[in-house]
Order: C-alpha cells, then structure tokens, then sequence
C-alpha cells in the first residue's frame, strides 16, 4: 500500500522569486493540499516549522556558488530528523548545480528522511538578465508539474524507499564556498525613497532603514533589492558589468534543462 500523503509543504528560501514559483508548479502537479513557510525574510526564519508526520516536504533554494546558501543550510538544519517523505529541490541560474543538490540531498539523508525524487530547475540568474532569461517560463513550470505528478505516483506506489538512494550529480567533498566579493549593491538617482529594498532585504542588511546604507558584512549579494526595485535603482558595477562576464564564459547562455532524479 502506498503512503497516505494529503498535504505537501515547500519550505523555501527565495530573494529574487524563481525557486518559489518552481516549488508552487511543482506543488500543482502532486495535487495536494499546499502549504508554504517562506525563509526569504528574517521573520520568515524565526518561526517554528509545525508540520504533520506524513506530510510531503518540498525543500527548495537556489545555488550559490555551485552550493546551498550557507543561510539555507543553517535554516534547513532547524528541522527535526525523522522518517518523513522529502524532496529536495535546487534552482541555478542557467550557469550550473554543481554541489548543491548533493549537499541538500546529503542533508536530507542525514536527517533520516525517506527522499521521494530530487530536482535542480533553472531560473534567471540573480546577477544577469541574460542567463536563464525569463526563466522559468511556461516550459519550466509544464516540467515541475510533471515532476510533481512523478512525485505523487512514488509516493502512491508500493515500493519502499529504504534501500533506494538517488544516484545525485555532484562531488563530495563538495566544493569550497566562494569568496564574498567586495562590493555590495549601489543606488542610483533614479531610487525614489520608497523602501521596497529595506523592507525585502533577506537579511535586514540597510542600516538605519537608508536604501543608501547597506552594511557590507550583512548582505549576501542575493540581489533581491537589485531585481525587484521597482525604479530599477540599485545595481552591482555598472548595469552591463555581470551580463558581460556571462557572455564572455563559454556555455553560460546554452539553454540548460532541469535535471530531475527519481528512485
Ligand atoms: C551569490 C549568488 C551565487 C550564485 N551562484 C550560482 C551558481 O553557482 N550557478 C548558477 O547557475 N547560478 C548561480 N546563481 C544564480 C541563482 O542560483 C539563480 O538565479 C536562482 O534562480 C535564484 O533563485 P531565487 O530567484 O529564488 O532567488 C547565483 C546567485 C547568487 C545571488
């Protein structure tokens, strides 16, 4: 008999909004009862996770440096171990996953979870407007509902998961976290004082509540204040800088597919 699974919760870390929208399409496709706990913002991160014993948990975050955000990880860690149904979620922008997925995979298997399916999907990437443009887009979200459905047949199967482990792109050791590059997120004239970047900082980095003020040891050059400015007033070098380096780098503009791994 397969398990009795109703409810699916995506636990999520998302500044610039491509990893929550690929773990709702993905939730459309398991057809079951959505629940959210979105870590973006710190008050995000202070609640508890209270969640069901059987429920499906969805645990998504984009790649940093080929590897899982040291602010997921940590928020991640919080969750208690146990045999629960995971799947563990990744989203690059159109460069490459490397480590990550492993490393999400790997903690999820040193918390005792039974892991039903992992994915790595595409989505802008934070720093460009041409590598993984627009993405996801309609094609994207076509495939993570399909990864959804996949999901929901293993969970309804018979089979048992216990000695099944998935086959994860990557390498252990994974590789060495990237240096902080020195410089944080600059405003231009064009910034209208409206505080959208101070009040969706996923890491209260603006001092004084100053969209000027950006206090560079808090900020993780997420570009969450970059994206969604509505004014389009915060920028990283000049507005061409990162878009440059992405097309000088072989391959970076190639269309990349999700890759989706399922036992
Ligand atoms: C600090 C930082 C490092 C990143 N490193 C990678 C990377 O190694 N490979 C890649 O393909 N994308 C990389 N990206 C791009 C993001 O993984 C990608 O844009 C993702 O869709 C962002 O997710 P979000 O929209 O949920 O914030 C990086 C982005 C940031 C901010």
């Amino acid at each position: 008999m397969g398990r009795q699974v109703i409810q699916c919760t995506g636990i999520y870390f998302s500044p610039t909004g491509t990893t929550r929208r690929i773990v709702r399409s993905i939730s459309q496709g398991l057809s079951m009862r959505p629940k959210e706990f979105d870590l973006t913002l710190p008050a995000g991160r202070e609640k508890n996770f209270i969640l069901e014993k059987d429920e499906l948990l969805l645990l998504a975050s984009p790649v940093y440096g080929g590897r899982l955000p040291t602010i997921v990880k940590d928020a991640f860690g919080r969750l208690t171990a146990g045999r629960r149904p995971v799947a563990p979620i990744v989203v690059f922008g159109n460069r490459a996953y490397e480590d990550a997925l492993l490393e999400l995979y790997d903690l999820c298997v040193s918390k005792g979870y039974d892991v039903v399916g992992a994915g790595a999907f595409v989505g802008e990437h934070s720093y460009s407007h041409v590598m993984g443009r627009n993405r996801p887009d309609p094609a994207d979200d076509e495939k993570a509902r399909c990864f959804g459905l996949a999901l929901r047949q293993t969970l309804l199967g018979d089979a048992s998961l216990d000695d099944r482990r998935l086959l994860i792109k990557g390498h252990r050791p994974y590789r060495k976290y990237m240096t902080k590059p020195p410089f944080v997120p600059t405003t231009t004239r064009k910034c209208a004082n409206c505080l959208f970047c101070v009040k969706n900082c996923p890491v209260g980095a603006f001092q004084d509540g100053d969209p000027r003020k950006i206090n560079e040891d808090k900020c993780i050059l997420c570009a969450a204040c970059i994206k969604l400015c509505p004014e389009g007033a915060k920028t990283i070098g000049d507005d061409d800088f990162l878009d440059d380096l992405a097309i000088m780098a072989a391959g970076n503009l190639d269309r990349k597919e999700p890759d989706t791994f399922l036992p």
